[in-house]
């Protein structure tokens, strides 16, 4: 018995408060022991009317026009309208009247023709004239409206996750996710990949961002780190000799977060034995295009290629968006030498033309240079050169250039009348970075993002090392197990910095609009070439047998050439829904602050546990 028969009270969201009959009295009419239903709340259609169905949900919403109620029934599988009429059942369409959002019920009835129909909605030629009615559960009014839209803010609807979840959209993004994981393990189960499960609690691998880590009662005083990836596990997997690998899998990586970015996340990570950089990336866009018609039903065309020193030139990103143009023009032999002290110090000059946009007011285009300037983008100022539709040229630089050399730079551009150039001078590796910003925020502001687009694109040959200046060292610019190119594992060597810089590796990234979806490498599987690389990278030989000595060891056994690759699964979904938030393809995520709104995590363990762990405090005050 789910009630006890008690009254109910509940508080209406205009603070009245009012008496919810007694559950008794309402189930007295009906037989406890039959079935919930006999069809979903999205299922009903013409062809069920006559029919007597019994259909069980939530109530959305519910419009009393006196004589008559109606009530929206809503479940996973969509909306039925429900209409109580007094003149048929006095009792039953007073009880109507009296239920509120988000009670759960369940109603016997008769399916019937609507006479204004909704072609808005599935359901939405029938309604349902109930004839009985049953409340399986009361409710307090939620915070929110569950809706389409909802008047909730973020974090309330972090809060009572569990009823965001029950919100159309967020619930169709779950779905998604869902038929997505089903299609990637049906194609790459159809390719015989094997799905093998790899430990989370685990030794640090080093990924680049910081490990999460759990202590360990048993080991006092040591700590075992949770994946950043399985990619040690996943080699060792083809040491094995199961040459097909994947599995989906979370990760965890303690990181500032973003839109795209969660502190554990859902990688397709797979790894496969004997083959080439070009078979890793035939099979994985064969994936791609795959679960795109699948999934969404489109048919992405064969993904063109770019090189990383050619992604960076012409669009100062390794991830570009190639849904538009807008791409980088270089001027440093054209504008410097001129007496203009910003180009002649700058390391670069270039620019980007913007189609149409010589229509800018001077405000807008102070409101751009000051967005350029914000420390989040950093640039010194903006340049620009306006080609007028009447066939007039003005520019920010006019004083120091003649209007005909102007006029040879826009045509380096392709720039037509009506069109705008913006040029940025600096340091090349900055300036290439805030041209990018630029050339994006035009994007956005222009409406050349558009929906339903889909580029994708491999970056291929990426640098094997990255120079950082906060810790004056290199770092892997995939990871530490990333294969050198074959002609650059002599150079490795030299130890000189600017060849250091130079060399490539075998490493790949799919960019699909702009977002870095998969990344992945051919990776080192010799122990001599392993223990060189960990050098470069500033271990010293006792360092690299503490924290790799496994994998080196293994590699002793008859390791075979293998490669691999990863894609980010919560990016795929949100980038094959037009979105840039992860957050709503992830059942229960985190805030911007690592927090889980709902449970309260983290937080504080008692007492008794630290000591058993063995662990003491020294917290500062914060
Ligand atoms: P990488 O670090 O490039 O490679 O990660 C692979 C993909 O995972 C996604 N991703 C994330 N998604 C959401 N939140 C995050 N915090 C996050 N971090 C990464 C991205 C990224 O492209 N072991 C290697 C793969 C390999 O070499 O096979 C790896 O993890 O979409």
């Amino acid at each position: 018995m789910y009630f006890k028969g008690e009254s109910l009270f509940l508080r209406s969201s205009c603070q009245k408060e009012y008496k919810i009959p007694t559950p008794k009295r309402i189930t007295s009419r009906i037989k406890l022991n039959k079935m919930y239903r006999s069809h979903t709340c999205g299922e009903l259609r013409m062809q069920h009317v006559g029919q007597e169905i019994t259909i069980s949900g939530w109530v959305q919403a519910s419009r009393d026009f006196g004589g008559m109620t109606f009530i929206d029934l809503r479940d996973r599988y969509g909306i039925t309208q429900l209409v109580f009429d007094m003149e048929d059942d006095d009792a039953l369409c007073t009880q109507a009247r009296k239920l509120g959002r988000e009670f759960v019920v369940r109603v016997k009835g008769l399916v019937r023709e609507r006479t204004n129909k909704n072609p808005n909605r599935a359901t939405g030629d029938i309604e349902i004239e109930v004839k009985e009615m049953d409340v399986l559960n009361a409710s307090k009014v939620p915070p929110f409206t569950i809706e389409e839209d909802t008047d909730g803010g973020d974090d309330l609807r972090m809060k009572y996750r569990y009823l965001d979840l029950r919100r159309g959209p967020v619930q169709a993004n779950i779905i998604f996710r869902s038929k997505l994981a089903l299609a990637t393990r049906s194609y790459l189960g159809g390719q015989g990949f094997i799905e093998v499960e790899t430990p989370f609690l685990i030794k640090s691998t080093p990924e680049g961002a910081r490990d999460f880590v759990v202590p360990s009662r048993m080991n006092g005083g040591q700590f075992y780190a949770l994946p950043q990836s399985p990619q040690t596990f996943k080699q060792l997997l083809m040491v094995s000799g199961f040459d097909k690998y994947f599995q989906i899998v979370k990760c965890f990586r303690d990181e500032d977060l973003r839109a795209d970015r969660q502190p554990e996340f859902t990688q397709i990570d797979c790894e496969m034995s004997f083959v080439t950089q070009e078979q890793i990336l035939q099979t994985f866009e064969g994936l791609t295009k795959n679960l795109f018609k699948e999934t969404i039903g489109v048919e992405l065309p064969d993904f063109p290629r770019m090189n990383y020193d050619e992604a960076m030139r012409r669009f100062g990103s390794d991830k570009p968006d190639m849904r538009f143009g807008m791409e980088f023009v270089e001027l440093n032999d054209v504008a410097q030498g001129k007496n203009f002290v910003v180009f002649d110090k700058a390391e670069l000059v270039v620019g980007i033309c913007a189609e149409g946009q010589a229509g800018m007011t001077r405000k807008q285009v102070d409101g751009l240079t000051d967005w350029v300037k914000r420390p989040q983008i950093g640039a010194k100022g903006l340049v620009y050169i306006k080609f007028n539709e009447d066939g007039s040229l003005k520019s920010s630089i006019g004083k120091f250039f003649s209007e005909d050399e102007l006029r040879a730079w826009g045509e380096r551009f392709g720039a037509k009348p009506g069109d705008m150039v913006f040029i940025l001078a600096g340091e090349t590796d900055k300036t290439r970075k805030q041209l990018n910003e630029l050339r994006l925020e035009l994007g956005r502001r222009l409406g050349l993002m558009k929906e339903g687009d889909f580029k994708p694109l491999w970056v291929v040959d990426f640098p094997l090392l990255e120079w950082d200046e906060d810790s004056n060292r290199f770092h892997a610019m995939h990871h530490p197990f990333t294969s050198p190119k074959k002609e650059d594992v002599e150079r490795m060597l030299t130890g000189d910095h600017e060849t250091m810089k130079s060399l490539r590796a075998d490493a790949y990234d799919l960019v699909i609009n702009g977002s870095e979806i998969g990344g992945g490498s051919i990776r080192i599987h010799d122990r001599a070439l392993q223990a060189r690389n960990f050098k470069l990278l500033g271990f010293t030989p006792e360092e690299a047998e503490e924290q790799f000595g496994f994998l080196m060891g293994a590699f002793e056994y008859g390791a075979p050439p293998h490669g691999g690759i990863a894609f980010g699964f919560d990016r795929l979904c949100a980038v094959m829904n037009g979105q840039a938030s992860i957050r709503d393809f992830i059942a229960f995520p985190k805030n911007n602050q690592g927090r889980d709104m709902m449970i309260d995590a983290p937080a504080a363990v008692d007492g008794a546990q630290l000591e058993e762990l063995q662990i003491k405090l020294d917290l500062k005050e914060s």
